[in-house]
Parts: C-alpha cells; sequence; structure tokens
C-alpha cells in the first residue's frame, strides 16, 4: 500500500487546478447505460472510483475508454446485467446502475454494497422506490434481483434526501411510461448534474435541485455529449489545507456557487477570499477562530467537508463543536487527528475540538476517502514529518493529491508499496 510522506509547515502558495466531481463523474458514467451509441463525457476525473465504474460498465459489455479526462463509452449491448460483488464492494456508488440497468433491459442482479467505514448505509430507499415504479425486486444471496417488463411513472416520497437514491431514481424514470415526481429530492449539485446530462439526452426532467422534481418518460434517448462540473469537496478541501498553512492559493475552476455553504463558514474561522473569474483566491493570514458546524443536506454543511473542517479546528483559538448529522459513525478520523496531538472528545453525533497550539508530525493511517483528507490536511500544519498509510482511501477522491500539493509548495512525497 503507497504512504503520503509530509513535512509540515510550508505555507501553501500558487495555483491548483480543481477536477471534475467524483460524484457527478460516477451517476453520469452509468447514464450510458440508458442508450446504445457512442457517449462522451469531459472533465472526468483520474480517480480510483471512476476505474472501478469504469471495470462495472466494461464488465456489462460497453466499451469504455477514459484518457485525457475524456471518457468515450460505446454502450450499444450488453452482455451482462450483473454488478459483482468484488467491484461494488470497493465502491458502494456502483449501486446507481440498478436504475438504468432495470429502465434499458428491465433487469438487473447488483450485488448490495455492504456496509462501510462510515455506517451501515442501507439502500432501502432505492429498493422501495423501484418496487412502486413496477420492479420485482428480491434479495438472493447478497445480491439484489430486479426484473420488470417497463418501468412506469409514480408518486415517490423519501424519508431521506438520498443523493444516489434520487439519482437512481431520475435514471429509472427517465424511460418509464408516464410520469414520476420525486418528493423530498436530494439537491445537491451533484444531482443537478446528472438531471442535465440526461436533459442533453433527451429527457424531460423539472425541478432538479429543489425538492420535488418532476420526470416525464419519454421512449429514447440520444448519446452523450457532457461535460462534468467541477469537484466542490475537492475545493473545499484545498481550501482548508490553505487556511492551517496560512497560505494563499487560488483555486481555478471551481464553481463558488456549489461552495456556499463552506466558504461561508471558512470566513468565519478567518480566512478571506477573492473571487477570480473562473476561480477563487484563498487566504488565511492568522490563526482561525474556533466555529461550530452541522453537517445537513445541500445546500447545508457537506458532510463530506466534516473531517477536512476538523483537521482546521483542531489548530483554531478556542473550542468547536462538530455535529455530523447525516452519518452514524463518520468519526474514525478523530483517532487518527489525536495522534497529531489535537485535542477532541466525541460523545454520540457530537465532537468537541478544543484547539492547540500547534500539531506534531505522526504515523496515521487513513480510514476512509474524506478521513485520510483530514489527516493530509493536519499533516500540512504539523511539526515535523507525518506518514500517512493506505493512501489508496484518499486515490479514490481526489486526482494527483501530492502533485498538486506540490505545485502549492507543499513538502510531500508518495513511497510506493
Ligand atoms: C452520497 O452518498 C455521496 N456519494 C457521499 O459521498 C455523501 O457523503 C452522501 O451522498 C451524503 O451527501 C456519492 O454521491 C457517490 P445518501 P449516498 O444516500 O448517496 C441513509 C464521498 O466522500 N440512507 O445521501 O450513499 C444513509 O444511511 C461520499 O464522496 C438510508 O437510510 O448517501 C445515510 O445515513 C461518502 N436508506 C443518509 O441516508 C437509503 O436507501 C444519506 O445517505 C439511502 C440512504
Amino acid at each position: 500500500m503507497d504512504k503520503l510522506i509530509i513535512k509540515g509547515g510550508k505555507k501553501l502558495e500558487g495555483t491548483v487546478k480543481i477536477s471534475g466531481a467524483k460524484n457527478a463523474a460516477l451517476p453520469i458514467l452509468a447514464a450510458t447505460i440508458l442508450c446504445p451509441g457512442k457517449h462522451l463525457i469531459r472533465n472526468v476525473p483520474d480517480l480510483r472510483d471512476v476505474n472501478t465504474m469504469k471495470s462495472l460498465l466494461q464488465n456489462l459489455g460497453s466499451g469504455v475508454d477514459v484518457r485525457d479526462s475524456v471518457a468515450v463509452v460505446e454502450s450499444d449491448g450488453f452482455k451482462k446485467h450483473e454488478a459483482p460483488y468484488e467491484l461494488v464492494k470497493t465502491m458502494r456508488a456502483s449501486v446507481v446502475i440498478l436504475g438504468p440497468l432495470l429502465a434499458r433491459l428491465g433487469k438487473a442482479r447488483v450485488s448490495l454494497p455492504g456496509g462501510c467505514a462510515i455506517g451501515a448505509r442501507p439502500i432501502n430507499l432505492h429498493l422501495m422506490a423501484l418496487e412502486k415504479m413496477g420492479a420485482e425486486i428480491s434479495l438472493d444471496s447478497g445480491y439484489v434481483l430486479g426484473r420488470v417488463g417497463r418501468l412506469k411513472g409514480t408518486d415517490i416520497y423519501l424519508d431521506i434526501p438520498t443523493v444516489t437514491g434520487t439519482e437512481n431514481i431520475l435514471m429509472a424514470a427517465v424511460l418509464a411510461k408516464g410520469i414520476t415526481r420525486i418528493d423530498n429530492a436530494a439537491m445537491e449539485p451533484e444531482v443537478v448534474d446528472l438531471a442535465n446530462a440526461l436533459i442533453s439526452m433527451g429527457a424531460d426532467i423539472r425541478g432538479a435541485g429543489e425538492r420535488v422534481i418532476e420526470i416525464k418518460g419519454v421512449d429514447e434517448l440520444r448519446p452523450l455529449d457532457y461535460t462534468v462540473i467541477p469537484d466542490r469537496i475537492e475545493a473545499g478541501t484545498f481550501m482548508t489545507a490553505a487556511a492551517v498553512t496560512r497560505g494563499n492559493i487560488l483555486l481555478e475552476n471551481c464553481r463558488v456557487d456549489h461552495l456556499d455553504a463552506i466558504m461561508k463558514k471558512l470566513e468565519e474561522t478567518g480566512v478571506q477570499f477573492e473571487h477570480a473569474g473562473n476561480g477563487v483566491a484563498v487566504k488565511m493570514s492568522s490563526r482561525p477562530e474556533s466555529r461550530d458546524i452541522k453537517t445537513m443536506h445541500y445546500p447545508g454543511f457537506p458532510t463530506d467537508m466534516q473531517a477536512q473542517f476538523m483537521a482546521l479546528m483542531s489548530i483554531a483559538g478556542g473550542t468547536s463543536s462538530i455535529i455530523e448529522t447525516i452519518f452514524e459513525n463518520r468519526y474514525m478520523h478523530v483517532a487518527e487527528l489525536r495522534r497529531f496531538g489535537a485535542d477532541i472528545r466525541v460523545e454520540g453525533h457530537t465532537a468537541t475540538v478544543r484547539g492547540v497550539g500547534s500539531l506534531k508530525g505522526a504515523p496515521v493511517m487513513a480510514t476512509d476517502l474524506r478521513a485520510s483528507a483530514s489527516l493530509v490536511v493536519a499533516a500540512l500544519c504539523a511539526e515535523g514529518e507525518s506518514v500517512i498509510d493506505r493512501v489508496y482511501h484518499i486515490d479514490r477522491g481526489y486526482e494527483g493529491i501530492e502533485k498538486k500539493l506540490t505545485g502549492l509548495g507543499a513538502d510531500i512525497m508518495r513511497i510506493k508499496g
């Protein structure tokens, strides 16, 4: 397993280009299942998770080539309708092929994702919705089996605004017979990006990004030619990295309109922003001030930025309270941050972070994608050297992390494991 060696204390300065959004690229790649032909998807990030989605589509029978951030997918015919456990267990988002498979083929056999480090993460709402649309859903030795003639439009209320659940329903509904209304839909920018990609294929979707989305089924779609939005979580992660090192960086190619909650909260801690063309300049000249956060569904403060913000608060002047409301176990990074000398106490869903003057470099281990990002942020400001093990977690969601950080002046090196 690869490791990252980071010598902390360097101010980050310079320009970094934000890559395409992982959580938009994955469902948009899955959308190529919906119609035959040659699909073109631009601004696709080079990530482990994208490679996993590529393998899933190839396993079905699609031709997939991803190079220089452009994915070319040919989905004329399928020899299989299955997402095998060995792929799904490495990426839960694989579940988003369920909806498009049922819409295009009327059958699907997708491994249950199984739990993960941050929580049980059931898919009951996905399955409830697809059953309401007429699919016969059954479970068999760890797999979801789905069969249907043609899905039918219906009204669906989601108890929780599940992101991939909303995406599965969107992709099931675009070829269904009749109208589907999703109430309490997820409003994340990645859901909107998928909806826009589907509309570019000829889908009839209204209200994406709002609480109620209405989809009028059509009989056929045309191949994609679409550009994925920039990754707001990668952008937020680099903002916290600049903040902890009291740096001054320019983020190129990022959508500040997707970063409202993150930027407002970082401003409260003392970070200064200046809009610059298609990006934003980020500057921090003092010790961060402690602030509280509570993770919420979009447009609230995103759970995917909770760990990175905690790393920033660990050196802030004062005490901050962090409440994680989306996942039941998203504090795996706390024990590792403590190894840097952070003073953090967790009770239930609340982490209390008492800021310390400085962190000390230490050997630590990544446990999940965003936890590993928080360890990198902490190591960048810790005194001395840190070694971060199990770096494959970070490679799932951050394209060329050490190259980008080196470009900003960080002292970081990857040791191939
Ligand atoms: C998406 O996961 C993202 N992944 C996650 O990003 C993100 O943290 C999450 O949304 C929340 O914003 C992708 O888009 C690929 P949910 P998803 O369904 O869709 C419960 C990252 O770091 N729930 O919105 O799996 C669930 O247990 C990843 O990039 C049910 O109970 O999340 C959770 O507590 C991590 N039943 C809550 O809803 C269901 O059927 C939100 O989950 C579905 C979800």
